[in-house]
């Protein structure tokens, strides 16, 4: 299975922070958003890793995150030309996929839990797509699942009366088909092709599952308040558990003697 991290986008909200830089080089406590995801996706076995960009800062992600090595993976990179959505970004990894089922990360999406369960339950589910579930305080601002069983039956946009408090994150997994749902989608009234019209494909036809996030999830990008979150999160979390060394941090330390 291979994995891909969605980083383009504008990052309007975070304006200034994101004039001069990219929203996923921000600083997230000790590193940049962007190491998140790597981390997740590499903890959960995935190491085979497409990273795509928007074109203003490309080169930066390549200078900071190079072949992958310093995270134990090994990194491919793409370049979205404008913000065309979510799924347009996905669009431009179907080669790198080479039809074997992908998880894909949004490059602003922190975890507190291991996706390791799922993604090792999803190789088993052979066909379809899952996607994670967190309850929040605040679903009218998200996309919120109904569920039936283990299988979702609706994901409605930032509905004015959510039917459950259960979000749906930025961490998709899919199956092959995604490739042809991808290239049929027609872009919204925003003007992009969205996420959300390729994971209701599977909702359609039964086969989108689900898993309920039981730790902290923060998206990064939606505010100051987020970003500061994420940070404070990702310390009090460090403080319980140190993070995996990265082969980076560990040429760092002092050799013991
Ligand atoms: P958003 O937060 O929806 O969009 P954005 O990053 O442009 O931010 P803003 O609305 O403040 O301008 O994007 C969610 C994630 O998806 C983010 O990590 C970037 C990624 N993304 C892409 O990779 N390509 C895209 O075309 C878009 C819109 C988002």
């Amino acid at each position: 299975m291979k994995g891909i991290i969605l980083a383009g986008g504008v990052g309007t909200r975070l304006d200034p922070l994101t004039r001069v830089t990219n929203k996923h080089l921000l600083p997230v406590y000790d590193k940049p958003m962007i190491y998140y995801p790597i981390m997740t996706l590499v903890e959960a076995g995935i190491t085979d890793i497409m990273i795509v960009s928007g074109k203003g800062h490309a080169g930066h992600f390549l200078e900071l995150l190079r072949s992958g090595g310093d995270f134990g993976a090994r990194f491919s990179y793409g370049v979205q030309e404008r913000p065309g959505g979510i799924a347009e970004g996905l669009g431009l990894c179907e080669g790198f996929a080479d039809r074997q089922p992908v998880v894909v990360v949004l490059g602003d999406n922190i975890l507190e839990d291991s996706i390791r369960p799922a993604v090792e339950q999803f190789r088993r589910q052979a066909r379809g797509a899952k996607i994670f579930l967190k309850a929040v305080s605040n679903p009218g601002s998200f996309g919120v699942a109904e569920i039936k069983g283990s299988h979702i039956v609706d994901i409605q946009e930032k509905p004015k009366r959510p039917k459950t408090n259960l979000a749906v994150i930025g961490v998709y997994l899919y199956d092959r088909q995604v490739w042809e749902v991808v290239k049929a989608l027609r872009p919204s009234n925003r003007g992009e092709l969205e996420i959300t019209d390729v994971n209701n494909f599977y909702v359609q036809q039964g086969t989108m599952t689900y898993e309920v996030l039981a730790g902290w999830w923060g998206d990064g990008g939606e505010s100051f308040d987020s970003l500061l979150e994420a940070g404070n999160l990702v310390a009090q979390r460090w403080r319980r558990s140190p993070p995996p060394a990265t082969v980076q941090d560990r040429e760092a330390e002092p050799l013991s003697t």
